[in-house]
């Protein structure tokens, strides 16, 4: 397995708040990964630390096969970087931002001339590139971010947020736009802290919170390992002790809370038990009104799982 991105312990502090803890992260070349977590959980330290814009309290890392001590190496070039709501100069304009960077980065006049045009035509910004940055929607800024992350070629893309303050529209492109990328073989490592975002394009994911990582693996495994069995609601006339007894007694049945005339009953297993369910209640001297079965989806999941997870930081 090749590896795009390793960290061994990796542990970021800001004075007594520990914001990264013992981060032990692996991301495969050529996967779209996703770094996910609520606000607060210590993707964008993660991520700074990754692309040397912060130093380690403890731990390595290494970022495309070659170990980070100290200064970045020249690994920094054969990476690319969005950051959180980048923020350019509104007076410039689109393609002038782009040469700044290509600049920066070594390219020649002529390597400017050649990857600037691409690169606004596939995030799409042809015809706009002679308007000021100032004029763009939040959606054309930060579609312009993942233009520059790119500029110099790189094999691995780091973005962070890179949907923050989208409308929908705009996320979608960004998501289309993003799996483009990938299509050329490019890595990418994405921070975000939608669920639903990560599940549409990643094929992998890392779940943090609290500078904890609670879980980190393909998308196809994290939903298996995480999938819980589902709900059922029973909607009955005049809700007893006796009858919430009665079913809890079940044996695939974990949890009954009552919430007004319903029963919340948890069960234990995937397998159709309204039949059970249904004898129970009658059987208890209870009239049924309604039923009703609910899947728990993968986001709830991740809610209860950020929800549960304690620790690591010092409040
Ligand atoms: N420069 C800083 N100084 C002090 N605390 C910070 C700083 N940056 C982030 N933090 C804190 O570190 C924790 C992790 O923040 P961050 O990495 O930005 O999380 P995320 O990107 O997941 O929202 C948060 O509690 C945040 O308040
Ligand atoms: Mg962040």
């Amino acid at each position: 397995m090749k590896l795009a991105i390793e960290t061994i312990g990796l542990t970021k502090r800001y004075g007594s708040l520990t914001a990264v803890s013992k981060l032990n992260l692996k991301v495969e070349k050529n996967t779209i990964h996703g770094f996910l977590g609520p606000n607060g959980a210590g993707k964008t330290t993660t991520i700074k630390v990754l692309v040397g814009l912060l130093k380690p309290d403890e731990g390595t890392f290494k970022v495309l096969g070659q170990e980070v001590h100290g200064d970045m190496p020249d690994v920094r070039l054969r990476m690319g970087y969005m950051p959180e709501l980048p923020k350019f100069p509104k007076h410039l304009r689109g393609w002038e931002l782009l040469d700044i960077y290509g600049r920066m980065y070594g390219m020649t006049k002529q390597e400017r001339v050649e990857q600037i045009p691409k690169l606004l035509d596939m995030v799409g910004l042809k015809g706009r590139e002679k308007d000021f940055v100032g004029k763009y929607s939040k959606g054309m800024q930060q579609r312009l971010g993942i233009a520059q992350a790119l500029l110099n070629e790189p094999e691995l893309v780091i973005l962070d947020e890179p949907s923050l303050g989208l409308d929908p529209v705009g996320m979608v492109e960004v998501r289309e736009l993003i799996k483009e990328i990938a299509k050329e073989g490019r890595t990418v490592f994405l921070s975000s802290h939608l669920l639903f975002e990560v599940e549409q394009i990643c094929s992998h994911v890392a779940i943090i919170n609290r500078g904890e990582l609670l879980i980190s693996d393909s998308i196809q495994n994290v939903s298996n390992k995480l999938s819980k069995p589902s709900t059922m609601q029973v909607e009955v006339a005049k809700p007893s002790n006796k009858v919430v007894e009665a079913v809890k007694k079940l044996s695939f049945v974990s949890e009954v809370t009552q919430d007004g005339n319903k029963l919340i009953i948890e069960l234990k297993t995937h397998d159709d038990v309204r039949a059970q369910i249904s004898q129970e209640i009658t059987k208890a001297g209870e009239v049924i009104v309604s039923m009703s079965l609910k899947e728990q989806t993968l986001e709830e999941v991740f809610m209860q799982l950020v929800t549960k997870s304690q620790g690591g930081r010092a409040e």
